[in-house]
């Protein structure tokens, strides 16, 4: 991708997502949320793609990936006040209508749009789809680690706070009770990474987090897991019991063996 094309769709990105405003302080607080998320996923994928030697014509390709990654994100919830697509719409279906609507990636390459295209389309799926295009599956991968790396950091953050202003759109509206579902515990020990349907509360939603760890395609995501201390920062809000203590046994066992 040639600069003057990238510089064309970050410059309308930033037009796009700065005419998200409102009164509401609690609309204009989640525009923001989204937006500051989306610059540190560019950050994040451009570690990972300098880990995995991309060159200085590729990077600008996976950098579109994360800029455009949430797009849908602002639309939802200018239209619906949440986050949670079950609740409102799939947020990168909505994206890539937007893509559309506003020709983003009209002037660039076909191929990097499509890859551009399906980066966006699969970034939330529980799953990456069997295709045989390789390099669209290698951008979704950074993507959908760079965009895990993030919201740890949102999260943890968020939980951690003191003076806490509670925030329902990250929370996803669950309550805070005691304990957590057994089913979502038992599925971590079989490295399963737990479906959105199943949370009851919101530990079950911090355990959800963890199990994200299977779920990182490349060893730089879990080094930097590691040294932002992610995972400390949720155990530190989980019910403090040997259970919790067992499950970051295998936790960290599943990282070191695979950093190894
Ligand atoms: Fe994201």
């Amino acid at each position: 991708m040639v600069r003057k094309d990238f510089f064309k769709i970050q410059t309308w990105f930033f037009e796009y997502v700065n005419g998200f405003t409102s009164d509401d302080q609690f609309i204009r607080q989640n525009y923001t949320l989204k937006k500051e998320h989306t610059l540190r996923v560019c950050d994040n994928i451009l570690t990972i793609a300098g880990e995995l030697s991309f060159t200085s014509d590729e990077l600008p390709v996976a950098e579109i990936c994360a800029l455009l990654h949430d797009i849908g994100r602002f639309e939802q919830f200018q239209q619906y006040r949440t986050f949670m697509d079950a609740k409102s719409v799939n947020h990168a279906e909505l994206g890539l209508e937007i893509i559309s609507r506003y020709r983003v990636l009209d002037d660039i390459d076909p191929v990097e749009k499509a890859q551009i295209r399906n980066a966006v389309a699969w970034h939330n799926r529980a799953a990456l789809p069997d295709s045989q295009d390789a390099r669209s599956i290698v951008l979704a991968k950074m993507l959908r680690d760079a965009d895990k790396l993030d919201i740890w950091k949102v999260v943890t953050d968020y939980f951690n706070a003191k003076n806490k202003i509670k925030n329902e759109a990250i929370e996803f509206s669950l309550p805070d009770t005691p304990g957590f579902t057994p089913a979502i515990y038992a599925d971590l020990f079989k490295n399963g990474i737990v479906k959105t349907a199943h949370l009851q509360n919101l530990n079950d939603f911090k355990l959800l987090l963890v199990g994200w760890v299977f779920d990182l395609n490349y060893n730089i995501s879990l080094q930097l897991l590691k040294e932002r201390g992610y995972l400390d920062a949720i155990r530190s809000v989980l019910p403090q019991n040997e259970e919790i203590n067992r499950l970051f046994i295998h936790v960290n066992d599943y990282i070191n063996e695979r950093l190894n």
